[in-house]
Protein backbone atom coordinates (compact mmCIF):
# COMPACT_ATOMS: atom_id res chain seq x y z
CA UNK A 1 0.00 0.00 0.00
CA UNK A 2 0.81 3.81 -0.62
CA UNK A 3 1.14 4.84 2.87
CA UNK A 4 4.20 2.67 3.59
CA UNK A 5 5.53 1.99 0.82
CA UNK A 6 8.67 3.67 1.92
CA UNK A 7 9.11 0.54 5.04
CA UNK A 8 8.81 -2.32 2.96
CA UNK A 9 9.62 -5.15 4.94
CA UNK A 10 5.73 -3.71 7.89
CA UNK A 11 2.60 -5.28 6.93
CA UNK A 12 -0.62 -4.80 8.31
CA UNK A 13 -3.12 -7.31 9.08
CA UNK A 14 -6.16 -7.56 11.30
CA UNK A 15 -5.70 -8.53 15.08
CA UNK A 16 -7.17 -11.25 16.10
CA UNK A 17 -8.74 -12.44 19.03
CA UNK A 18 -5.27 -15.38 20.03
CA UNK A 19 -2.92 -14.64 22.73
CA UNK A 20 0.10 -13.83 20.68
CA UNK A 21 -1.71 -11.10 19.44
CA UNK A 22 -3.02 -9.57 22.38
CA UNK A 23 0.11 -10.06 24.18
CA UNK A 24 1.80 -8.18 21.58
CA UNK A 25 -0.46 -5.55 22.33
CA UNK A 26 -0.16 -5.63 25.74
CA UNK A 27 3.26 -5.10 24.86
CA UNK A 28 2.80 -2.04 23.01
CA UNK A 29 0.66 -0.38 25.62
CA UNK A 30 3.43 -0.88 28.46
CA UNK A 31 5.99 0.92 26.55
CA UNK A 32 3.55 3.71 25.82
CA UNK A 33 2.74 4.01 29.38
CA UNK A 34 -0.87 2.83 29.31
CA UNK A 35 -2.36 0.68 32.30
CA UNK A 36 -4.12 -1.61 30.22
CA UNK A 37 -4.01 -5.23 31.52
CA UNK A 38 -4.79 -8.18 28.36
CA UNK A 39 -8.53 -8.54 29.39
CA UNK A 40 -8.88 -4.55 28.47
CA UNK A 41 -7.26 -5.44 25.12
CA UNK A 42 -9.38 -8.54 24.66
CA UNK A 43 -12.27 -6.57 24.88
CA UNK A 44 -11.32 -3.71 23.03
CA UNK A 45 -10.73 -5.86 20.28
CA UNK A 46 -13.28 -8.23 20.46
CA UNK A 47 -16.07 -4.95 20.05
CA UNK A 48 -14.05 -3.50 17.53
CA UNK A 49 -11.87 -3.99 14.70
CA UNK A 50 -8.14 -4.00 15.18
CA UNK A 51 -5.49 -4.02 12.98
CA UNK A 52 -1.70 -4.85 13.48
CA UNK A 53 1.73 -3.77 11.77
CA UNK A 54 4.57 -6.47 11.77
CA UNK A 55 8.18 -6.20 10.52
CA UNK A 56 10.59 -9.30 10.97
CA UNK A 57 7.28 -11.29 12.66
CA UNK A 58 7.29 -8.36 15.35
CA UNK A 59 4.54 -6.34 15.99
CA UNK A 60 5.48 -3.12 16.25
CA UNK A 61 1.61 -0.92 16.00
CA UNK A 62 -1.78 -1.39 16.92
CA UNK A 63 -5.10 0.47 16.03
CA UNK A 64 -8.58 -0.39 16.66
CA UNK A 65 -11.45 1.11 15.60
CA UNK A 66 -15.18 0.43 16.83
CA UNK A 67 -18.20 0.93 13.97
CA UNK A 68 -21.53 2.34 16.10
CA UNK A 69 -24.02 1.26 13.93
CA UNK A 70 -23.60 3.21 9.65
CA UNK A 71 -23.09 6.44 10.80
CA UNK A 72 -20.51 6.62 13.49
CA UNK A 73 -17.32 4.69 14.29
CA UNK A 74 -14.68 5.84 17.38
CA UNK A 75 -10.89 5.00 16.99
CA UNK A 76 -8.43 4.67 19.48
CA UNK A 77 -5.68 2.39 20.82
CA UNK A 78 -3.34 3.77 18.63
CA UNK A 79 0.01 2.85 19.52
CA UNK A 80 3.83 2.84 17.59
CA UNK A 81 6.65 1.63 19.33
CA UNK A 82 8.85 4.26 20.67
CA UNK A 83 11.75 2.84 18.70
CA UNK A 84 9.77 3.22 15.38
CA UNK A 85 7.73 6.72 15.33
CA UNK A 86 8.13 9.15 12.86
CA UNK A 87 8.59 6.82 10.26
CA UNK A 88 4.80 6.89 9.15
CA UNK A 89 3.50 4.28 10.67
CA UNK A 90 0.65 6.06 12.41
CA UNK A 91 -0.25 7.79 9.31
CA UNK A 92 -0.45 4.18 7.45
CA UNK A 93 -2.58 2.82 10.62
CA UNK A 94 -5.10 5.76 10.99
CA UNK A 95 -5.49 5.59 6.92
CA UNK A 96 -6.13 1.90 7.04
CA UNK A 97 -8.77 2.65 9.82
CA UNK A 98 -10.89 5.43 8.22
CA UNK A 99 -10.85 2.25 4.93
CA UNK A 100 -12.80 0.27 8.04
CA UNK A 101 -14.87 3.12 9.65
CA UNK A 102 -16.24 4.12 5.42
CA UNK A 103 -18.20 6.89 5.62
CA UNK A 104 -19.07 7.27 9.69
CA UNK A 105 -18.02 9.99 11.03
CA UNK A 106 -15.20 8.95 13.31
CA UNK A 107 -14.89 10.37 16.74
CA UNK A 108 -11.59 9.83 18.84
CA UNK A 109 -9.91 10.84 21.66
CA UNK A 110 -6.38 12.17 20.71
CA UNK A 111 -3.37 12.68 23.18
CA UNK A 112 -1.29 15.82 22.39
CA UNK A 113 1.04 13.10 20.38
CA UNK A 114 -1.33 11.94 18.62
CA UNK A 115 -3.01 15.23 17.64
CA UNK A 116 -1.48 17.01 14.71
CA UNK A 117 -1.62 13.51 12.93
CA UNK A 118 -5.52 13.63 13.16
CA UNK A 119 -5.52 17.24 11.95
CA UNK A 120 -4.12 15.94 9.14
CA UNK A 121 -6.92 13.30 8.26
CA UNK A 122 -9.52 16.72 8.65
CA UNK A 123 -10.09 16.04 12.11
CA UNK A 124 -10.92 18.99 14.12
CA UNK A 125 -11.43 19.07 18.14
CA UNK A 126 -14.89 19.83 19.78
CA UNK A 127 -13.88 19.08 23.07
CA UNK A 128 -11.74 18.12 26.11
CA UNK A 129 -12.30 14.67 28.42
CA UNK A 130 -10.82 14.95 32.26
CA UNK A 131 -9.19 11.59 33.68
CA UNK A 132 -9.72 11.55 37.38
CA UNK A 133 -7.98 8.58 38.85
CA UNK A 134 -7.32 7.88 42.72
CA UNK A 135 -7.02 4.97 45.08
CA UNK A 136 -10.51 5.89 47.15
CA UNK A 137 -10.79 6.08 50.79
CA UNK A 138 -13.41 4.29 53.27
CA UNK A 139 -14.92 7.21 53.99
CA UNK A 140 -17.19 6.66 51.13
CA UNK A 141 -19.12 3.89 52.84
CA UNK A 142 -19.97 6.46 55.55
CA UNK A 143 -23.65 7.14 55.88
CA UNK A 144 -26.73 5.35 54.15
CA UNK A 145 -26.81 4.23 51.00
CA UNK A 146 -28.67 6.07 48.53
CA UNK A 147 -32.49 4.50 48.40
CA UNK A 148 -33.25 5.83 44.62
CA UNK A 149 -30.22 3.74 43.23
CA UNK A 150 -30.52 0.15 42.93
CA UNK A 151 -28.45 -2.82 41.14
CA UNK A 152 -29.73 -3.19 37.27
CA UNK A 153 -32.05 -6.62 37.03
CA UNK A 154 -31.77 -8.21 33.25
CA UNK A 155 -35.00 -6.91 32.04
CA UNK A 156 -33.83 -3.52 32.49
CA UNK A 157 -30.75 -3.95 29.29
CA UNK A 158 -33.00 -2.90 26.77
CA UNK A 159 -33.99 0.31 28.66
CA UNK A 160 -30.49 0.98 29.36
CA UNK A 161 -29.38 0.68 25.87
CA UNK A 162 -32.20 3.29 24.65
CA UNK A 163 -30.67 5.43 26.95
CA UNK A 164 -27.75 4.69 25.77
CA UNK A 165 -28.73 5.17 22.06
CA UNK A 166 -30.47 8.47 22.56
CA UNK A 167 -27.34 10.14 24.97
CA UNK A 168 -24.99 9.10 22.61
CA UNK A 169 -26.54 9.44 18.97
CA UNK A 170 -25.68 5.58 18.18
CA UNK A 171 -25.86 2.39 18.52
CA UNK A 172 -23.41 0.93 20.77
CA UNK A 173 -25.56 -2.23 21.63
CA UNK A 174 -22.38 -4.62 21.31
CA UNK A 175 -19.99 -2.62 23.15
CA UNK A 176 -22.85 -1.97 26.22
CA UNK A 177 -23.50 -5.99 26.30
CA UNK A 178 -20.00 -7.11 26.21
CA UNK A 179 -19.06 -4.86 29.58
CA UNK A 180 -21.89 -5.42 31.34
CA UNK A 181 -20.53 -9.20 31.42
CA UNK A 182 -17.77 -7.52 33.34
CA UNK A 183 -19.15 -5.09 35.05
CA UNK A 184 -22.12 -3.99 37.80
CA UNK A 185 -25.11 -1.72 36.56
CA UNK A 186 -26.62 0.41 38.72
CA UNK A 187 -29.97 2.42 37.77
CA UNK A 188 -32.00 5.18 39.32
CA UNK A 189 -35.66 4.39 38.81
CA UNK A 190 -38.48 6.55 38.51
CA UNK A 191 -42.03 6.01 37.74
CA UNK A 192 -41.12 2.33 37.34
CA UNK A 193 -38.91 3.04 34.69
CA UNK A 194 -35.11 3.60 34.90
CA UNK A 195 -34.06 7.41 34.30
CA UNK A 196 -30.41 7.07 34.34
CA UNK A 197 -27.45 4.63 33.97
CA UNK A 198 -23.82 4.03 34.80
CA UNK A 199 -21.42 0.69 34.47
CA UNK A 200 -18.50 -0.31 36.77
CA UNK A 201 -16.17 -2.33 35.81
CA UNK A 202 -12.57 -3.62 36.17
CA UNK A 203 -10.19 -1.68 33.71
CA UNK A 204 -6.24 -0.99 33.61
CA UNK A 205 -4.80 -0.48 37.64
CA UNK A 206 -8.58 -0.70 39.00
CA UNK A 207 -11.92 0.12 38.00
CA UNK A 208 -13.58 2.35 35.79
CA UNK A 209 -16.83 3.88 36.33
CA UNK A 210 -18.64 4.91 32.74
CA UNK A 211 -20.75 5.01 30.62
CA UNK A 212 -22.88 7.74 33.01
CA UNK A 213 -25.99 8.64 31.52
CA UNK A 214 -29.03 11.19 32.91
CA UNK A 215 -30.83 13.84 32.24
CA UNK A 216 -29.25 15.86 35.14
CA UNK A 217 -26.08 15.69 37.29
CA UNK A 218 -27.33 14.99 40.23
CA UNK A 219 -28.37 12.48 39.08
CA UNK A 220 -24.95 11.76 37.84
CA UNK A 221 -23.66 12.55 41.03
CA UNK A 222 -26.11 9.62 42.75
CA UNK A 223 -24.87 6.67 40.80
CA UNK A 224 -21.06 7.82 40.67
CA UNK A 225 -21.22 7.68 44.84
CA UNK A 226 -23.29 4.36 44.20
CA UNK A 227 -19.64 3.05 42.92
CA UNK A 228 -17.55 5.07 45.10
CA UNK A 229 -18.92 3.31 48.27
CA UNK A 230 -19.33 -0.29 46.88
CA UNK A 231 -15.75 -0.03 45.70
CA UNK A 232 -14.39 2.06 48.74
CA UNK A 233 -10.83 1.49 49.10
CA UNK A 234 -10.00 0.84 45.44
CA UNK A 235 -8.49 2.34 42.78
CA UNK A 236 -10.92 4.26 40.75
CA UNK A 237 -11.21 6.05 37.57
CA UNK A 238 -13.46 7.89 35.69
CA UNK A 239 -13.16 9.55 32.30
CA UNK A 240 -16.06 12.56 32.12
CA UNK A 241 -16.51 15.44 29.03
CA UNK A 242 -14.98 18.85 29.63
CA UNK A 243 -18.51 20.22 29.92
CA UNK A 244 -20.16 17.84 32.58
CA UNK A 245 -19.81 19.98 35.15
CA UNK A 246 -18.63 17.29 37.38
CA UNK A 247 -14.51 17.81 37.73
CA UNK A 248 -14.55 20.15 40.76
CA UNK A 249 -16.87 17.45 42.68
CA UNK A 250 -15.12 14.44 41.82
CA UNK A 251 -12.16 16.30 42.79
CA UNK A 252 -14.34 17.00 46.56
CA UNK A 253 -14.96 13.57 46.39
CA UNK A 254 -11.07 12.58 46.75
CA UNK A 255 -10.77 11.70 42.76
CA UNK A 256 -8.51 14.44 41.52
CA UNK A 257 -7.84 15.36 37.50
CA UNK A 258 -4.57 13.57 36.54
CA UNK A 259 -4.85 13.66 32.69
CA UNK A 260 -6.82 14.63 29.86
CA UNK A 261 -7.09 14.53 26.19
CA UNK A 262 -9.07 16.22 23.19
CA UNK A 263 -11.91 14.82 21.50
CA UNK A 264 -11.86 14.98 17.86
CA UNK A 265 -14.04 14.39 14.88
CA UNK A 266 -13.85 14.47 11.78
CA UNK A 267 -17.72 14.08 9.76
CA UNK A 268 -20.56 14.75 11.46
CA UNK A 269 -21.26 13.38 14.69
CA UNK A 270 -24.86 12.08 14.57
CA UNK A 271 -27.31 14.28 16.65
CA UNK A 272 -28.92 13.25 19.73
CA UNK A 273 -32.62 12.86 21.14
CA UNK A 274 -33.70 13.34 24.38
CA UNK A 275 -32.56 14.94 27.71
CA UNK A 276 -30.28 12.32 28.57
CA UNK A 277 -26.22 12.92 28.66
CA UNK A 278 -23.06 11.48 28.93
CA UNK A 279 -21.79 12.47 32.48
CA UNK A 280 -19.07 10.14 31.93
CA UNK A 281 -17.45 8.05 29.15
CA UNK A 282 -17.40 4.28 28.66
CA UNK A 283 -13.23 4.67 27.73
CA UNK A 284 -11.76 6.93 25.94
CA UNK A 285 -11.37 4.05 23.28
CA UNK A 286 -15.10 3.49 23.54
CA UNK A 287 -16.53 7.21 23.81
C1 LIG B 1 0.85 9.28 17.96
C2 LIG B 1 1.62 8.15 17.30
C3 LIG B 1 0.67 6.96 17.11
C4 LIG B 1 2.11 8.64 15.93
O1 LIG B 1 2.72 7.56 15.27
P1 LIG B 1 4.02 7.75 14.32
O2 LIG B 1 4.25 6.50 13.57
O3 LIG B 1 5.13 8.28 15.12
O4 LIG B 1 3.45 8.90 13.37
P2 LIG B 1 3.91 9.17 11.88
O5 LIG B 1 5.36 8.90 11.72
O6 LIG B 1 2.97 8.48 10.95
O7 LIG B 1 3.67 10.72 11.81
C5 LIG B 1 2.41 11.24 11.60
C6 LIG B 1 2.42 12.71 11.85
O8 LIG B 1 2.38 12.97 13.25
C7 LIG B 1 3.42 13.87 13.62
N1 LIG B 1 4.02 13.36 14.85
C8 LIG B 1 4.52 12.14 15.05
N2 LIG B 1 4.97 12.03 16.32
C9 LIG B 1 4.75 13.22 16.91
C10 LIG B 1 5.00 13.75 18.21
N3 LIG B 1 5.59 13.01 19.16
N4 LIG B 1 4.63 15.00 18.48
C11 LIG B 1 4.04 15.76 17.52
N5 LIG B 1 3.78 15.33 16.28
C12 LIG B 1 4.14 14.07 15.97
C13 LIG B 1 4.42 13.89 12.53
O9 LIG B 1 4.85 15.22 12.33
C14 LIG B 1 3.69 13.36 11.32
O10 LIG B 1 3.29 14.38 10.47
P3 LIG B 1 3.91 14.43 8.98
O11 LIG B 1 3.60 13.11 8.35
O12 LIG B 1 3.20 15.57 8.35
O13 LIG B 1 5.38 14.66 9.18
C15 LIG B 1 2.85 7.73 18.14
O14 LIG B 1 3.59 8.88 18.46
C16 LIG B 1 2.55 6.99 19.43
O15 LIG B 1 2.37 5.77 19.43
N6 LIG B 1 2.49 7.72 20.56
C17 LIG B 1 2.25 7.11 21.87
C18 LIG B 1 0.82 6.64 22.01
C19 LIG B 1 -0.18 7.71 21.66
O16 LIG B 1 -0.20 8.80 22.23
N7 LIG B 1 -1.10 7.38 20.73
C20 LIG B 1 -2.15 8.27 20.27
C21 LIG B 1 -3.39 7.95 20.98
S1 LIG B 1 -4.75 8.97 20.49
Amino acid sequence: MPENSFLPSITLRSMTGAARDLDSALQLSRAAGWAYRLEDWRVARAVGQGILAEADGQVIASAICWPYGESLATCGSIIVAPAMQGRGLGRALMARLLELTGDRAVLLNATAEGMGLYQSFGFEAVGTVHQHTAQTSARHTEGAADPQVRSARADDLQVVLQMDRRAFGADRNQMIEEIVLIGAVAVIERAGRPQAYAICRPFGLGQVIGPVVAAGIEDAKALIRHFLRVNAGQILRIDIPGDSGLGPWLTGQGLPEVGGVTTMIRGQRPATSGPDRIFALASQSFG
